[in-house]
């Protein structure tokens, strides 16, 4: 007899994102307390922009129907996490990079985790016996500003496996699978072995999938990892590193990627792969 392996759904993603967004990763990256005046100057401004889209576009009630009961379920879904992240955070990001130096930044995304486990400079990131995908061996070194190499430095990574899912947001698969947190040695530098992340898919069967279908769009992200580089007395960096000439690169649904965060991986003769990245943290 065979077991079917239990298929993870947009519902299962969306709830735990959800639920760890509540949990603490918004503690954990900042929530303003918000002033009147300001609630006041952007909440209005996102009420007009939504105003004169409505007149722009003649929109009809039918149609504020069919979105007001779309909003209902993607919060009954537990996907604001996905969609904003999708769709939103990018911009937010975009804002924030302009007073920042050092390695550029990208959306952090719904699936971080944080107390993953920490590991040696030169390290394998957790993953099943028989983990399927292509090794790959990302190292490089993590410097300030000026050029000195950070020791103690944190690398916090986390990406999919090769069906396309992040541990603790898909049931097959064990906790802390593909993440880690690896720390630099005296000379800033790491080595992490894992295998080469896959193109994401947006869960296609919850709201927000239901209305990229809707509007036609496609609901990929390129392969990528993400990584939280940190280091005390320096501001934390939140990136993610692509491929080139991988699928989705240049037409990400989340339009997180940036020309300096891509790789060229070199393919070794045993089929291995490897990349060389060195990350800069600025002084906080
Ligand atoms: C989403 C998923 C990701 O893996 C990511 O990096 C960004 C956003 C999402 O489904 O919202
Ligand atoms: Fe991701």
């Amino acid at each position: 007899m065979t077991t079917m392996k239990q298929s993870p759904t947009a519902s299962d993603a969306g709830s735990s994102a959800t639920a760890s967004f509540r949990a603490g990763s918004a503690a954990a990256f900042g929530e303003a307390q918000t002033s009147t005046e300001r609630v006041n100057t952007v909440v209005r401004a996102v009420l007009d922009a939504v105003h004169a889209v409505i007149r722009d576009h003649q929109v009809t009630y039918p149609e504020f129907q069919a979105a007001k009961r779309w909003l209902m379920d993607l919060g009954e879904g537990g996907e604001w996490p996905l969609f904003l992240d999708v769709f939103v955070e990018h911009v937010v990001e975009e804002v924030a990079a302009r007073s920042q130096q050092g390695t550029p930044g990208t959306i952090l995304g719904p699936y971080y985790l944080p107390d993953q486990k920490r590991l040696p400079a030169v390290a394998a990131l957790p993953a099943r016996p028989d983990e399927p995908g292509s090794t790959w061996v990302l190292s490089g070194q993590v410097r300030d500003v000026d050029g000195n190499p950070v020791a103690g430095a944190e690398l916090d990574v986390w990406q999919n496996s090769a069906d396309g899912f992040y541990s603790g947001f898909a049931p097959h698969l064990p906790d802390g699978n593909l993440r880690g947190v690896i720390v630099t040695g005296d000379d800033g530098r790491f080595e992490i072995t894992t295998i080469l992340p896959v193109p994401y898919q947006v869960p296609t069967d919850g709201p927000t999938g239901e209305l990229i279908a809707a509007a036609g769009w496609h609901p990929w992200r390129p392969a990528h990892l993400h990584l939280l580089v940190r280091a005390s007395e320096h501001r934390t960096i939140t990136t993610q590193l692509y491929f080139s000439g991988g699928r989705y690169v240049d037409d990400d649904v989340a339009h997180a990627t940036k020309a300096e965060l891509i790789l060229d991986p070199e393919k070794l003769p045993d089929g291995t792969y490897r990349s060389e990245y060195d990350f800069v943290l600025e002084r906080d």
